[in-house]
Formats: C-alpha cells, sequence, structure tokens
C-alpha cells in the first residue's frame, strides 16, 4: 500500500526493498517462528553463518554515512568508495541489482536513506594490552593494503576506519572473512576485483580475536570486543562444512 505522504521515488524505494528485492530476508532477524520482526527491520542478522549488517540509511543507521549515491553505485555497480559487494551480498549484486535502471536504484537510495535508527550505547574501551597486541597483527598482515589509519584505497581496498561491518555488534562475517578472505565480486563496471588472502592459516583465535577488538576500536571506530572462543566456534564450524 503505498504511503500517500511520501513521493512516488520512496514509495516505489519501499516497495523494491521489501517486496521483490527482499532485502530483509537476510537483513532483518527473526523471531522464533522465523517470520520477520517488524522493529528489527534492516536492522541487521545472521543466518547461514554469515552477518548482514545493518543497512537503515538514517541518522544512527548502520549505512547513515554512505551518500545516496554510494548506495546506488554498490548496489549497481559492486563497489563505492567505502566498500566492494563480497559474499553473500556479492551475489544480490551480481544476479540482482546490478540489472535495475538508475531510476530504481535511486529509489531504493531514498527509502533507505529516509530509515532512522536509535543511537547505539558506546561500548568500554577494551584492555591497553589486547589493543597492544591486535594492532601488532594489524600492522604485520593487513596495513600493507588496508593502511595504518585503517583508510583503505578506494574503489581497491575497503575502508575498516567508520565501516558498519567492523563496527556491528555481531562479529561473524569479520571474523569470517579474516579467516577465509574475501573477493570483492566482479561486475560489468569492475571487471578485475582485487582479493584478500585467507589468514586461518596463520593466525590463532587469540590472535584474531585482539586484532578484530582493536579494528574496533581504533581510528575513530567503537565496537564490543570479541573472545578467542567466539573466533574457535566460527572456525570449528566452518571447518565442518
Ligand atoms: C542473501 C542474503 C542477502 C540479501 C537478499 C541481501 N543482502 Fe545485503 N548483505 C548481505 C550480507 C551477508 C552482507 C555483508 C557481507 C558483504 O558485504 O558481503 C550484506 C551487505 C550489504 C550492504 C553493505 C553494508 C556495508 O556496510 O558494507 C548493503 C548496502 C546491502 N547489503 C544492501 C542490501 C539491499 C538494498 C538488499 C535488497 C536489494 C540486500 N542487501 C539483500 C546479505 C544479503
Ligand atoms: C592483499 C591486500 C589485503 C590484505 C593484506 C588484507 N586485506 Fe582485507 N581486504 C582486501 C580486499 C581486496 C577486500 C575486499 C573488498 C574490496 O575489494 O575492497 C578486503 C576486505 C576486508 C574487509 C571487509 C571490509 C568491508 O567493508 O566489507 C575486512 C574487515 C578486512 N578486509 C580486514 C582485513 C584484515 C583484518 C586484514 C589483516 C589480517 C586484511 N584485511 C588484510 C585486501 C586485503
Amino acid at each position: 500500500m503505498p504511503d500517500l505522504d511520501k513521493s512516488d521515488e520512496w514509495n516505489r524505494g519501499a516497495y523494491l526493498v521489501t517486496g521483490p528485492g527482499h532485502c530483509g530476508a537476510c537483513h532483518t532477524d527473526r523471531n522464533i517462528l522465523g517470520g520477520e520482526q517488524e522493529d528489527e527491520f534492516l536492522r541487521g542478522a545472521t543466518q547461514e553463518n554469515w552477518h548482514a549488517p545493518n543497512i537503515r540509511g538514517g541518522e544512527h543507521g548502520g549505512i547513515a554515512h554512505w551518500s545516496h549515491d554510494d548506495i546506488v553505485a554498490y548496489l549497481g555497480s559492486g563497489r563505492n568508495e567505502h566498500t566492494a559487494s563480497m559474499t553473500r551480498m556479492g551475489e544480490v549484486v551480481e544476479f540482482s541489482t546490478q540489472h535495475l535502471t538508475e531510476g530504481d536504484l535511486g529509489a531504493i537510495a531514498t527509502y533507505l536513506k529516509s530509515l532512522e535508527d536509535t543511537r547505539r550505547d558506546a561500548s568500554d574501551p577494551p584492555e591497553e594490552a589486547v589493543l597492544q597486541a591486535g594492532q601488532a597483527t594489524y600492522f604485520d598482515n593487513c596495513a600493507a593494503c588496508h593502511h595504518a589509519d585503517g583508510s583503505g584505497e578506494a574503489y581497491m581496498f575497503a575502508r575498516l576506519a567508520g565501516s558498519n561491518k567492523v563496527q556491528s555488534d555481531d562479529p561473524t562475517t569479520l571474523i569470517r572473512i579474516i579467516l577465509e578472505g574475501a573477493q570483492a565480486i566482479p561486475t560489468n563496471d569492475h571487471p578485475g576485483p582485487l582479493a584478500m588472502p585467507a589468514f586461518d592459516w596463520k593466525l590463532d583465535d587469540d590472535q584474531i580475536a585482539d586484532l578484530i577488538t582493536y579494528m574496533r576500536n581504533a581510528w575513530g571506530n567503537n565496537g564490543p570486543a570479541v573472545s578467542a572462543s567466539e573466533v574457535a566456534d566460527l572456525r570449528e564450524t566452518l571447518g565442518e562444512d
């Protein structure tokens, strides 16, 4: 049902996101019966060992720092200056959103930018020793591509400073990308993607936990600490697949 107080473009975006786009199927948390919870709409959810982050674009939303055009570029070309589409979202861009018209992508962006969220509570600062250990691991293994200040390299290596995925409460995707590596999907606009190597053989659970806790609390980021047992659990689950 169109909302007559809103523009045609907003209504088109609402229709695409909640209807044929199925964005909530992955980005909205479910209740025990498997139904999407209305008050959790697009606030992030975890399925099949991937966390799809909060994609509300209004104030305090997960992608509040993305502009309207950033959303259009990400969904239409697989990349913007913050990040690239990978993993399960790579499939969504590859098979679905890159084939939409500019008008439809703009409508989705207008709709997502209208969704505000509540301000998150700041998480407690981690122990200094953890931050130092995490920082050392970061410098040795990650800074060559993502840079010492987490700024990344626009259109090549995702920006980690300010990243929604780095700061999201649920670290599943973050742990998994470090264990397995990552590759942005090739799209018509960006055919030759760069790859991030896997670190599962190189870094142990403590090192990865400290590394993530560091990244979540460096460069202006803020997010809860991650424990070695969370890393160990995911490593074991993925090993069973
Ligand atoms: C099959 C599951 C799935 C569906 C359907 C899906 N997404 Fe995603 N999405 C993910 C996952 C998982 C991630 C995080 C991992 C990644 O970026 O590769 C993600 C990441 C994103 C991001 C990047 C957020 C960031 O901070 O980097 C945006 C934006 C996004 N999705 C928008 C959408 C929109 C809009 C739709 C509907 C058209 C949609 N997604 C449908 C699974 C999905
Ligand atoms: C050889 C270069 C390279 C190295 C080294 C590297 N990465 Fe990456 N990283 C990438 C690429 C390429 C991507 C995929 C996204 C893209 O193409 O922008 C990526 C993606 C990520 C993402 C997802 C960001 C997002 O917005 O979705 C995270 C988090 C990340 N890397 C963390 C790390 C960490 C932590 C290390 C060190 C253990 C590391 N990377 C080492 C190249 C690298």
